[in-house]
């Protein structure tokens, strides 16, 4: 019997194998519960008494030997399987290039406006998306019956409560005069709702920049010399500024602020409407049941306010004519601004 084992033995030592198909045979013969070893084992019984130790030891080194055998040739075939591939592998060729991200143009529009006013000593604040009718709207001096309360100009998120999403970036004014003691200089910068249809020229949901300066002496002379500084900062160092009367329930006196575009080609008729000067924002001196609403002494203390929008900054500074690309994120129109970022 043992002499059985030790041609076994034999047949395992000799054994090639030099491919995957040898080595599946060798699995098959010797590895396998099918397999010749296997089948000694069942021999087992028969063995006299005397030469089953012998025997035991013998078949368990030729079952161990099998085994590491086919291991050892299966390990060899792969990695020779592993490097041949390598070889296919063309090192001269050039590589391929990962693509870079690129920044929204909205955020090149925001950040360059942070970067001009913070040469000027304006901070950055912030304040919620979801408002209450105090910040958006009373305290800022808007009188119970204005329409932009109404339903139809405002997203409402519970009637009862007055939570509404902010319509503005103006409700920042009031979460950080009450708050803070002037002095303060900051911007406010972040996404707006209008409950308006959307079209190339509006949108539900846009950004604003609000910026306001309170303190002791502020004066409406402040307040121009910070305009044309951002103005000719943003569009160029000739670019003119003008403030025409206006409007708004927060400032006494308001002004709308206008830059002289020009009139070199048609196209500059048309978004001038042939003026040659082009509206970017709303500013004024801020109102003083403002300031009373929000603690501060308005003998004591004046400060000014305004407040632009992001996207139309955007469309006038790169020639976007439509404010539905900026939402979409088509990556065809969000590329373009990879190398475009405003010095
Ligand atoms: N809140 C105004 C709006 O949404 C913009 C504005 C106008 C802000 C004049 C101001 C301001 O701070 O002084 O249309």
């Amino acid at each position: 019997m043992l002499d059985k084992v030790r041609i076994k033995e034999q047949e395992v030592d000799s054994f090639k194998i030099s491919n995957q198909e040898d080595l599946e045979k060798f699995r098959l013969a010797y590895i396998s519960t099918k397999g010749e070893i296997a089948s000694l084992f069942s021999e087992f019984r028969n063995v006299p008494v005397e030469e089953k130790k012998a025997f035991g030891i013998e078949l368990n080194k030729l079952k161990s030997k099998a085994e590491s055998k086919f291991k050892g040739a299966a390990t060899a075939l792969s990695e020779e399987a592993t490097s041949s591939a390598d070889t296919t592998i063309d090192l001269s060729l050039p590589s391929i290039p990962h693509q870079l991200g690129s920044r929204h143009p909205l955020s090149i529009v925001k950040n360059r406006i942070v970067d001009i006013f913070s040469r000027i000593g304006f901070g950055l604040s912030e304040g919620p998306e979801i408002e209450d009718d105090w910040h958006n709207f009373t305290a800022l001096n808007f009188p119970p019956d204005h329409p932009a309360r109404e339903m139809q100009d405002t997203f409402f998120i519970d009637q009862d409560s007055q939570k509404a999403l902010r319509t503005h970036t103006s409700s920042v004014q009031i979460r950080i005069l009450e708050n803070i003691q002037p002095p303060v200089r900051t911007l406010a910068i972040g996404r707006v709702y209008r409950n308006e249809a959307i079209s190339a020229r509006a949108h539900c949901i846009f950004h604003q920049v609000e910026g306001f300066y309170v303190d002791k002496k502020v004066s409406f002379k402040d307040l121009k010399q910070t305009l044309l500084y951002f103005a000719q900062q943003f569009f160029g160092p000739k670019t003119k500024i003008r403030l025409r009367p206006s409007y708004f329930p927060f400032t006494e006196p308001s002004a709308e602020l206008d830059i002289y575009w020009g009139l070199k080609t048609e196209a500059d008729y048309k978004i001038t409407k042939g003026t040659g000067w082009l509206e970017i924002g709303g500013a004024g001196m801020i109102d003083p049941n403002v300031m009373k609403n929000c603690n501060i002494d308005p003998d004591e203390y004046a400060g000014f306010a305004f407040g632009m929008g992001i996207e139309r900054m955007a469309m006038l500074k790169y020639g976007i004519k439509d404010l539905r690309l900026f939402t979409e994120n088509d990556v065809r129109f969000l590329r373009q601004f990879t190398s475009l970022d405003l010095a």
